[in-house]
């Protein structure tokens, strides 16, 4: 039997992670698959990364495309990261015939559709398990377990750093600017956390599970965003009286012709499970028409589970498993992309406004005569700069709305800050 050879090119953490498991587990792949899988390059600037294995010298490179010029490889694993030389590396080896696995979700969010060409022109394939939620075999359950069914909706809980965030917040009362150093101490948080608190990393992976559970190329430019931010322990507070947690939600829905793809900070019910997601875990709730429910939970990222998420792929392709989805490809059209002003869901709101005779019947007027209906209020003496805190939830209403009603309702001199609005989903 001959071995299937892969270049690695990155030996940062996820490409060590990648070598340490072919190393130690190879044997027990070849056992259970009959697949064995042969280390041809592996490639980084820093060659101490990979020396440490006791790679061979004449497999070890400071450049992927310099390796995949000299060494004969069936797939090459592109783990370098960004979109400019992960990109020209994707691109070489596609053009060359040879099959592609990334980690990259933000390449696959803005540029698979033509890596997905190139790879069909080119009769090689693209896999990218490690994209989206880490060690969680997500891809794998939308395109094989799941293919038989028309994919309706999807809820992700899958930026493991934000979610962290939001159960220390949660459980200890602490501010944004306090669990956000705390997950940076822990090593979760990188130095610049935007990717990640801002909502962009959660946003990329939706675009590539849109894309394949519903068949349509979604880019990071159809999602709409919203990071973390501006949630406060008084938001939180507030939640859990309404009987919600606050997650970062990353959400695909079908409805009729029109996808809605969209991150931002959600207020769930406490009792649905995905409320018990805590810290840097990750979950996808996947409803299919047949299936109903299913829910995916694990590590969302690291060194170790991430690198099971890439050798799946790569058994997946010594075992000649090229599954693909050829009929995404140039039907953009099927369905349109949801604009966030029609959005339609039911929101929390807290006004801050000064506590006097009247505020509350400006404001109820208000969004009377924007079609809003208000489900549940609530206003407690807390007094914070001579202002008190409103809190209100809403039955469903269009975003666009709620938009010109907060507008309004910001404008009048009773009101002493921007109000904070936050999307309910009642999953
Ligand atoms: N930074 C991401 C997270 C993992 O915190 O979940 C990589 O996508």
């Amino acid at each position: 039997m001959s071995a299937f050879r892969v270049g690695i090119a990155g030996c940062g953490t996820v490409g060590s992670g990648v070598v340490e498991l072919l190393l130690k587990n190879g044997s027990e792949i070849e056992k259970k698959t009959g697949k064995k899988i042969e280390i041809s390059f592996v490639a980084d600037p820093v060659v101490e990364r990979i020396k440490k294995f006791g790679i061979s010298e004449d497999k070890i490179f400071k450049d992927g495309l310099e390796a995949i010029k000299k060494k004969k490889v069936d797939a090459v694993v592109e783990l370098i990261g960004g979109k400019t030389v992960a990109k020209q590396l994707a691109e070489e080896t596609l053009k060359r015939g040879i099959h592609l696995v990334t980690a990259n979700k933000a390449l696959l969010a803005d540029h698979g559709k033509e890596l997905f060409e190139l790879a069909r022109e080119n009769n090689c394939v693209v896999k990218f398990e490690a994209s989206v939620g880490g060690g969680i075999p997500v891809i794998k359950v939308l395109r094989e377990g799941l293919v038989g069914n028309k994919i309706e909706r999807i809820y992700g809980i899958i930026n493991g750093t934000a979610n962290f965030i939001l159960s220390k917040m949660t459980q200890s009362g602490i501010t944004f600017d306090e669990a956000l150093r705390e997950a940076q101490a822990n090593g979760y948080a990188e130095s610049d956390p935007s990717l990640d608190i801002d909502g962009y990393d959660s946003a990329h992976k939706i675009a590539v599970l849109s894309s394949i559970a519903f068949c349509r190329w979604v880019k990071t430019e159809n999602v709409y965003v919203k990071g973390i931010r501006e949630i406060t322990p008084l938001d939180i507070e507030f939640a859990e009286e309404f009987g919600y947690s606050i997650k970062l939600l990353a959400i695909s829905k079908l409805e009729g012709d029109a996808l809605e793809v969209r991150v931002h900070p959600t207020m769930i019910p406490k009792r649905h499970i995905l409320s018990s997601v805590s810290g840097v875990f990750n979950a996808c709730l996947i409803y299919g028409d047949f299936v109903g429910e299913v829910l995916l939970y694990g590590k969302g990222a690291g060194k170790n589970p991430t690198a099971s998420a890439v050798v799946s792929d790569i058994v997946d392709l010594a075992s000649g498993n090229l599954s693909t989805f050829p009929d995404c490809l140039g039907k953009d059209d099927k369905y349109k992309i949801k604009e966030p002003d029609e959005f339609v869901s039911s929101f929390y709101l807290r006004f801050s406004a000064v506590d006097k005779p009247g505020v509350l019947a400006k404001v109820s007027k208000i969004l009377g005569e924007h079609n809003i209906s208000i489900k549940m209020a609530l206003q407690k003496g807390i007094s914070i700069s001579g202002a008190v805190p409103i809190v209100m939830t809403t039955h469903p209403a269009r975003k666009k709305d709620i938009h010109s009603a907060v507008k309004k309702i910001d404008s009048l001199d009773v009101i002493t800050e921007p109000t904070f609005v936050c999307m309910i989903e009642e999953l």
